[in-house]
């Protein structure tokens, strides 16, 4: 059920509330287990929180160290329930150190609203910790060579479920190259840590194509539905 608050996030949202008249919504019980590989022995297995960030801010394991201001480690709630993952910094988080700052994040923060959750509540990082040329989608290489700072993220975290915001987040994490759309819906895993996975669109394209927001919005619901039943 949607309670009043939400009610007003989802209009910030850019989404029309329709309400049920009978029943909950269904959903897909259809459930995909899909094994991530951790691509690179990590020397990050067994850092804290202090040494990774020190790790992360100094790295120099890719080429894109090179052109950044500064490292976005990620931010929120180190014992969050669910962690956010998107894809790579942009400008603006290049520059603030901080990731979704730009108009995309003030969506992605309507977005967790409408879901119950204050951006301090949750843990947001990236597959890549820094920001690409022009944006350009992460190569192979820089996602490999970052992985290790995610994974360990995700073990210190140890959230109940991931949300993965677009499809290069997706891909990355659960290791496939499957569409979006086939994504969406169904429980996927983070390996190695086996945490549940669920897919929804990136902001910067609901911000593109907002009549999409409505199943963005069953995303929630269902990732929700899914953290609820995580044994605590
Ligand atoms: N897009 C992302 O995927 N991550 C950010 O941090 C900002 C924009």
């Amino acid at each position: 059920m949607i309670d009043s608050r939400q009610h007003v996030y989802l209009e910030r949202m850019g989404i029309a509330v329709w309400v049920r008249r009978t029943g909950q919504l269904s959903e897909s019980d259809n459930s995909v287990v899909s094994l991530a590989i951790n691509i690179r022995g990590t020397d990050a297995a067994n850092m804290d929180w202090q040494t990774l960030e020190q790790h992360v801010s100094t790295c120099t394991d890719c080429a894109l160290h090179a052109n950044r201001k500064q490292a976005v480690f990620g931010t929120g709630n180190q014992s969050a329930e669910w962690m956010i993952i998107g894809e790579a910094p942009g400008a603006e988080e290049d520059k603030l150190g901080l990731p979704f700052v730009g108009r995309a994040g003030k969506l992605l923060d309507a977005m967790l609203k409408a879901a119950g959750y204050e951006r301090d509540d949750v843990f947001i990082a990236n597959i890549l910790k820094c920001r690409p040329p022009r944006n350009r989608d992460p190569k192979p290489n820089e996602a490999a060579a970052c992985s290790q700072y995610l994974h360990r993220q995700i073990a210190l975290v140890r959230p109940k479920i991931i949300l993965a915001v677009g499809r290069i987040a997706a891909q990355n994490l659960l290791a496939t190259d499957a569409p979006l759309g086939r994504m969406r819906g169904k429980i996927h895993r983070h390996e190695p840590s086996g945490t549940p996975v669920i897919v929804t669109y990136h902001p910067a394209y609901l911000l593109r194509s907002p009549l999409e927001k409505r199943k963005a919005w069953e995303d929630l619901c269902f990732a929700r539905r899914v953290c609820r039943e995580v044994e605590p």
